[in-house]
């Protein structure tokens, strides 16, 4: 394997309070030291990385990769390629596809297939319930077994709370977090977008905030009598920041995640009744977003996650009420949010890659990732916070061409991507090196 010297970069490594112009070498998949000025040895290979970030590989806990059944969406090969583009080192991919992961054989085939295709480390999600149908609990005990790393029906809310309980109380004897996408079902019925005026004035239907806020109030005295780990999905609204914020002040294991896309669009875009925008839970207004914000700030939200739903452009390609709900993130992600964040002085370069690495790691307690310390695995990414450019969809590598970001204009983008010492995404493309 390569040994690699990356010379003279800009290092961030928050986990490790490190933050200055380092080398840093990579033997045998691990890092094997960083420092000023490294003497390079004769079997180095030498990147030079001045005028360039040097990150930790980002970490990404909630994706949809749609393998197994829907690869016309996406399938490992593309949907790993997307990520190491977007400087994801590890994914954790939910179990919402065909068949639902919802059985350790489930678990044990995807193993296989992600140590073919997957260039990028790829976690797994158990679903709760079996089939996603919020029955019948799912096979947690065996599929904790097989390596899941998480359990969730993601896309739905489990809305029997006796399962929910069951769920929360069977996963914390693995040490296993239970990641809620809270919407009260009922409340959000058909809805389309957020409940408010710009749905009033489209005639959509809406679903409101509230939706929200009730269901994570359940998720929460859950976790509370039950001592287990709830990880919130996608959080969206204010009072949802309140409540999780006001559980942490309590002590109860309540993690909880934000999304580019919540963080940085708002409903009124969808009076262009463009189903690129159409997402779950809905992009709401200005007032949940300064709530997001404060959440990020202060603690309340643990990490940056993607939501990565990629669906055919065909599916998107119709009337808003009809089209299919996600768009892809991976290529983005970080992306946006240095552009909107950090270009503008809001946030320090260092606060957004903490959110996109340490952050997520200690969520879920993976303690060998998010960080670049000696010994432990090499994965990381290089950044140009200068480079300028346009997102255009058919350009990126996931199957998912319908952005909500499309044809914005970005400062800042990863360059290149290694995962366990090979450098897997260069200039644009997947390597192998
Ligand atoms: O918009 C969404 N799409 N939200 C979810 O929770 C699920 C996802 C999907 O799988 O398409």
């Amino acid at each position: 394997m390569a040994q690699w010297l990356i010379q003279n970069g800009h290092l961030i490594d928050p986990a490790n309070g490190l933050d200055d112009v380092l080398d840093i070498r990579i033997v045998d998949g691990n890092v094997a030291a960083v420092g000023k000025s490294l003497t390079a040895e004769a079997s180095d290979e030498i990147v030079n990385a001045s005028g360039l970030i040097v990150s930790p590989g980002f970490i990404d806990i909630h994706c949809h990769l749609r393998e197994p059944g829907q690869e016309a969406k996406e399938d490992l090969v593309t949907g790993t390629a997307s990520a190491a583009a977007g400087g994801f080192t590890t994914i954790l991919t939910m179990a919402n596809t065909r068949p639902v992961i919802d059985q350790a054989i489930i678990v044990a085939g995807m193993k296989y297939k992600i140590q073919t295709d997957a260039v990028v480390r790829v976690e797994i999600t158990g679903a709760v319930t079996k089939g996603l149908e919020g029955k019948e609990l799912a096979e947690i005990g065996d599929m904790a077994q097989a390596g899941v790393r998480a359990f969730s029906d993601d896309g739905f809310y489990v809305n029997d709370g006796r399962l929910m309980r069951a769920a929360l109380e069977y996963a914390s004897m693995f040490n296993l977090p239970v990641i809620s996408h809270s919407e009260d079902c009922c409340l959000v019925a058909d809805g389309v977008m957020h409940e408010g005026c710009v749905s009033a004035k489209l005639g959509l239907k809406g679903r409101p905030a509230e939706a929200e806020n009730i269901a994570v109030s359940r998720e929460l005295m859950l976790a509370e009598m039950t001592g287990g780990h709830v990880h919130i999905a996608h959080v969206s609204s204010k009072g949802a920041v309140d409540l999780i914020r006001a559980a942490k002040a309590k002590g109860i294991k309540v993690t909880a995640e934000v999304t580019p896309h919540h963080l940085c669009l708002v409903d009124k875009t969808i009076e262009s009744f463009d189903s690129a925008f159409k997402v779950n839970p809905p992009l709401r207004t200005n007032e949940h977003i300064v709530a997001l914000l404060e959440g990020l700030n202060d603690g309340t939200l643990d990490a940056i996650a993607t939501d990565h739903a990629p669906h055919a452009y065909e599916e998107k390609d119709c009337e808003f009420n009809d089209a299919p709900c996600g768009f892809a993130g991976f290529e983005t992600a970080f992306s946006v949010l240095h552009s909107r964040f950090v270009k503008t002085g809001e946030w320090s370069v260092q606060k957004l890659i903490q959110k996109m690495t340490a952050g997520p790691a200690a969520a879920f307690d993976w303690q060998d990732r998010g960080h670049l310390s000696v010994g432990g695995l090499a994965d990381l990414v290089l950044i140009d916070p200068n480079k300028a450019w346009v997102v255009d969809p058919q350009k990126l590598l996931t199957r998912g061409k319908s952005c909500p970001f499309a044809g914005m204009e970005m400062t800042g983008q990863v360059v290149r991507t290694m995962v366990n010492g090979k450098w897997v995404y260069q200039d644009g493309k997947i390597t192998r090196k």
